[in-house]
């Protein structure tokens, strides 16, 4: 990044971030009360931010670790009326940390890095140790959406959220409010479709 680009970052971030690490957040003091949606590994958040125009109340929180789309995602909320979406730079998991138990209305985690090799599938996202702690932090009746057009991913999904006893749902049809995300349309070009799966929890 130029150091231009890097102060625009730095002050974006400062204004529409919030810190990967912390005390315990209240949706409350970050939002006016708005139903709270995460969304997990945005990529270059081009669906999140389709997402946040089509739906102004519902908040959304994008986590990435890569600094391009987090920097793509504060351009497009500096530039446009987008006060209900924020941003973490970092890892998912130190943020969860953050997010009070039984706040959240929805937790989306659209095409994750697929680790096709089975010797790498213990780093799949969505396992059940993730499940766990998204699971304890949806209000009873919040959604967690996945998308995966990895045949064998989408088959991991189903058992983890499963195996997770608050959870019911399964596959559905894809669903016509998702947008096509990057990782979406690469897919589809190798011949992938998408699976996507929602789970509700219910107690
Ligand atoms: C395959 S890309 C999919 C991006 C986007 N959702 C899409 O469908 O186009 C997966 C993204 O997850 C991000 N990611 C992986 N692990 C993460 C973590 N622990 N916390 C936050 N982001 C993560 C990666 O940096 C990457 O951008």
């Amino acid at each position: 990044m130029s150091e231009q680009r890097q102060t625009k970052f730095d002050t974006w971030l400062k204004r529409w971030g919030l810190d990967q690490s912390g005390e315990l957040l209240d949706w409350n003091d970050v939002f006016d009360g708005r139903p709270v949606v995460l969304d997990i590994g945005f990529g270059r958040g081009e669906a999140t931010i389709e997402m946040a125009r089509a739906d102004l109340g519902t908040a959304i929180v994008g986590i990435e670790v890569h600094t391009p789309g987090v920097m793509a995602v504060l351009d497009a909320i500096e530039n446009e009326p987008l006060p209900h979406v924020r941003v973490v730079h970092g890892d998912v998991l130190r943020f969860l940390l953050r997010v009070p138990l039984d706040s959240l209305a929805g937790a989306r985690v659209y095409f994750p890095d697929p680790w096709t090799k089975k010797r790498h599938h213990a780093r799949r996202l969505v396992r059940s140790d993730v499940v766990g702690a998204l699971a304890d932090r949806l209000e009873v009746g919040g959604q967690l959406h996945l998308a995966t057009d990895i045949a064998h991913y989408a088959e991991q999904m189903a058992e983890v959220c499963e195996s997770e006893d608050r959870l019911d749902g399964g596959t559905v049809p894809r669903p016509n409010w998702r947008p096509l995300t990057r990782f979406e349309q690469r897919g589809l070009e190798a011949g992938r479709p998408p699976t996507d799966l929602i789970y509700t929890r219910q107690s």
